[in-house]
């Protein structure tokens, strides 16, 4: 049972207005640049079906459970990261080091936010593009030029990475979680609405059967190990997980509402972004003759075709991209607040200050993004270690983070609630009227979870 201190402690802990308000907000976090940008480039890089069915695996075994996990940690805690696992241990009669997760967490938001701005720049330089007009019939050539001529320009990806840092600063120093929850609601269906307006496009002028058929048709001789850390990886990084995100947003949740009902909504939302945008890129790739394992550029160089051919282009171009910003705005917000969270309790740190100082420290940390697509784009810091041969800085920060850190914390929350947490605690927070689902939530919170993300771990590895 909770004790009263607990209880006491929630009464001036605001709460999401709903379920719903709840699923929104996690869903904003989870859905951006990974699902639109991320999610097919990589699933180019790594040969298409079977590379997506180990990614649903992945979501599906290992991510929903964590989420699960970390809601239950939030809501139980009521405080942030750090401090609700602070006050977890202390009352379950554990190790203070398990707040050590909260400290990784912190780090690796860190990290994340220096590159994530600079490709929500690349998006925001997008929206100028279609509304400019800059596709209208374009081909491979000259779009993949206009992408080119930006990577290739250091000045122009810092302007538009300090406009994506100055939004998204002047959004976490006012704090203002209603109206982003307002915003939200609006802009996450119409980026849905839109990406199947793209689908459509896609399914008229592109090879869909093609596109479709890479997508989820396996062949399992394309899968490496690496590919199979990349979609583990992955899975951490589209659903937020591992670093306290979802921690944070549990403790908002109402006591009411259903933890497993309310993670398979946002997982289910996350996955099918990310499916209908390789549903839409695709297609447009293989009409256009183009290299599904292109990389990063990929979106870059394949909507912006179909956005020139298309009546309404420009207008529905500058759409998608705007929208683009917006799911990447909204990812970026819960990236930056837990280290603004955590500056501010530092004595003497405002929130405004702490917002300008964490903000500005990971612009700086950007720009060795952004100096890895042009001038240092062969500049390779790690290469003595051979994972790291001819890994850029961009490169490092993303693998480092995705591979390493996320699932690093993702295997210690699922271990801290599956093994040590207080059971009875983990039971009341989930709520499931079925003891049957229960244990077996468990199980595979205990044994599977973390097998699974040890073995994959570990042959890496080797
Ligand atoms: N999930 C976001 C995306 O797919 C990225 C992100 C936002 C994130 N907040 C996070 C990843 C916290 C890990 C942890 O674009």
């Amino acid at each position: 049972m909770e004790d009263a201190s607990v209880a006491e402690a929630r009464k001036d802990h605001p709460m999401w207005s709903s379920r719903f308000a709840f699923i929104l907000a996690a869903s904003g976090s989870a859905v951006g640049l990974g699902n639109i940008w991320k999610f097919p480039y990589i699933t180019g890089e790594n040969g298409g079906g079977a590379f997506v069915l180990v990614y649903l695996l992945c979501i599906a075994l290992i991510g929903l459970p964590i989420m699960i996990a970390e809601v239950t940690i939030g809501r139980r805690g009521g405080r942030s990261p750090i401090n609700s696992l602070r006050m977890l241990t202390h009352r379950d009669g554990l190790s203070s080091r398990w707040t050590w997760i909260g400290w990784m967490g912190i780090t690796a938001s860190f990290l994340i936010l220096s590159f994530y701005s600079v490709i929500g720049g690349w998006a925001l330089a997008y929206v100028g593009q279609s509304a400019s007009g800059a596709f209208s019939g374009g081909n491979a050539d000259s779009i993949g030029a206009l992408f080119g001529g930006l990577l290739a320009d250091p000045w122009t990806l810092l302007v538009w990475h300090s406009v994506f840092m100055a939004l998204v600063i002047f959004i976490v120093a006012r704090g203002i979680r209603s109206g982003m929850e307002k915003a939200i609601n609006i802009l996450m269906p119409l980026l849905f609405l839109l990406l199947l307006v793209m689908v459509g496009y896609a399914m008229n002028s592109g090879e869909f059967s093609q596109g479709f058929a890479f997508l989820f048709q396996p062949d399992f001789s394309k899968l490496t190990t690496a590919g199979i850390l990349t979609a583990l990886g992955h899975a951490f990084f589209t659903l937020s997980l591992g670093m306290g995100v979802m921690m944070a947003y549990g403790s908002y949740l109402p006591k009411n509402v259903s933890i497993v009902k309310t993670a398979v909504a946002v997982s289910v939302v996350d996955t099918a972004v990310a499916l209908l945008a390789g549903l839409a890129i695709f297609p447009l790739v293989f009409a256009n003759g183009l290299e599904p394992g292109s990389g990063p550029g990929l979106i870059f160089q394949t909507l912006p075709m179909a956005f020139g051919q298309m009546t309404g282009g420009v207008l529905f171009g500058s759409l998608f991209f705007g929208l683009l910003v917006i799911a990447a705005v909204t990812s970026a917000i819960s990236l930056l607040e837990p280290v603004v969270e955590w500056l501010e309790e530092q004595k003497g740190i405002s929130r405004l200050s702490g917002t300008l100082m964490g903000g500005i420290s990971i612009w700086l940390l950007g720009l060795l993004t952004i100096l890895s697509f042009n001038e240092w784009s062969n500049v390779y810091p790690l290469s003595f270690i051979s994972a790291f041969e001819s890994k850029t800085f961009f490169d490092l920060l993303d693998y480092v983070t995705a591979n390493l850190m996320m699932p690093l914390g993702g295997l210690f929350i699922a271990i801290f609630v599956g093994w040590f947490m207080n059971k009875q605690a983990v039971e009341n927070q989930l709520d499931l009227s079925n003891d049957v689902a229960f244990s077996l939530f468990m199980f595979v919170l205990r044994f599977i979870t973390p097998a699974a993300v040890l073995v994959v771990f570990i042959n890496n590895l080797l």
